[in-house]
């Protein structure tokens, strides 16, 4: 029952944000719990991304790919015969329901990742996964921080992500996922800057470390595992990752048959941090920590939505009080037939009578 309850709550969380990309009165006003991805190009956010959503449909390629923030709400169904329940939605393509065709999601995913003429963009797309194999969980992936723009690319790129970057995990409502690749120095991370300016104590961060089977032979990660690396100071803990690489997904590796060799990997090189390590224990840590973190954040959210009412209710006052069906029609009539006038006089006056024109 308890993990009913969580599960709850993220969902109310969910029907939120979907309510307020909608209306656009939020999220700057209200800002609503969630984890936000932020780290490198390349440092393997949607991989970790794939581990989390247990398949691949987010749009992957070199250069940047991802061109505004997606919301990717993972929503943990019963086990049932009845796979109908099973599949994504994209709340931009609310007639289509829930599809089980991966190849087609992530097609119309890139197709609205295009819709501002390849521009990098901060309107959100909102994808929802129900799956019994997911852990109930909402993650924000954002575009990868690039320092040298390509050919065709705009010259102020990287302002352009390091923005929409902070934009996310300046609210504080934010837990910050920064991504790191265990292969590269790991002060010159750019998730971790991004992380470290946002929030200077590390209260709302929590590290992962990518390519852990990739880094130099007679080096280990296991200070930063531990926590006892001087170098950084995430308070949420710092977790190690072994995801494909690039053959194992042009071969169609599955994020499933990876995670056994991930276990292998940490078994065989980290066996005392093997249960605190992984996509697996990844997955449980961000559901708790999301959870406890809504709870924490919910009575301000209902103070903020309070406010928001209120302002409402006081806008909705303004207005003349309301009419009947029948005052409702006369009215519309009314103008309609003024616009039908007016119209008529616009049309005869740009041929004949100049007068009446504005
Ligand atoms: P993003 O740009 O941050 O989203 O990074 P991607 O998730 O697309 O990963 C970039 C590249 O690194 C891809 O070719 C991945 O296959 C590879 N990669 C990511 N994580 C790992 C890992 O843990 N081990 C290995 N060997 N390759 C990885
Ligand atoms: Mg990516
Ligand atoms: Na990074």
């Amino acid at each position: 029952p308890i993990m009913d309850e969580s599960k709850g709550l993220i969902e109310l969380v969910n029907k939120l944000q979907k309510y307020f990309k909608s209306t656009g009165c939020g999220p700057r006003k209200i800002e609503l719990p969630q984890i936000v991805v932020v780290g490198a190009q390349s440092s393997g956010k949607s991989s970790v991304l794939d581990g989390l959503i247990g398949f691949s449909i987010l749009p992957r390629g070199s250069g940047t790919v991802t061109k505004c923030p997606i919301i990717v709400q993972l929503i943990t169904i019963a086990e049932t015969k009845d796979k109908e329940e099973e599949g994504i939605e994209l709340e931009d393509f609310p007639d289509d329901g829930r599809s089980q065709d991966y190849d087609e999601v992530r097609r119309k995913i890139t197709e609205l990742m295009e819709r501002n003429g390849g521009a990098i963009t901060d309107t959100p797309i909102i994808v929802r996964v129900y799956s019994p194999n997911v852990v109930t969980l909402t993650v924000v992936d954002l575009p990868g921080i690039k320092r040298l723009t390509s050919a065709g690319e705009p010259s102020n790129l990287e302002k352009l992500i390091f923005a929409l970057s902070r934009k996310y995990i300046n609210e504080k409502n934010a837990i910050i996922l920064a991504v790191s690749p265990a292969n590269y120095e790991i002060c010159n991370s750019d998730g971790l800057l991004l992380a470290k300016e946002a929030d200077p104590n590390g209260n709302r961060t929590i590290g992962v470390l990518t390519k852990l089977d990739l880094m130099d032979e007679g080096t280990n990660a296991r200070e930063l595992l531990t926590g006892v690396s001087k170098d950084v100071q995430v308070k949420l803990g710092m977790i190690g990752l072994v995801n494909r690489s690039q053959k194992d997904i042009d071969n169609n590796f599955s994020v499933q048959m990876q995670m056994a060799k991930e276990k292998d990997f940490l078994s065989k090189h980290y066996a005392d941090l093997a249960a605190q390590n992984g996509v697996p224990y990844l997955r449980k840590r961000l559901h708790k920590l999301l959870v406890q973190h809504i709870l924490k954040c919910l009575p301000k959210v209902l103070d903020d939505l309070d406010d928001l009412l209120k302002h409402c209710n006081k806008r909705l006052d303004e207005i003349p009080d309301v009419m009947t069906k029948k005052d409702q029609l006369v009215f519309v009539y009314k103008v309609s037939h003024r616009f039908e006038n007016r119209l008529k006089i616009e049309i005869e006056g740009s041929t004949r009578r100049p007068e009446y024109r504005h």
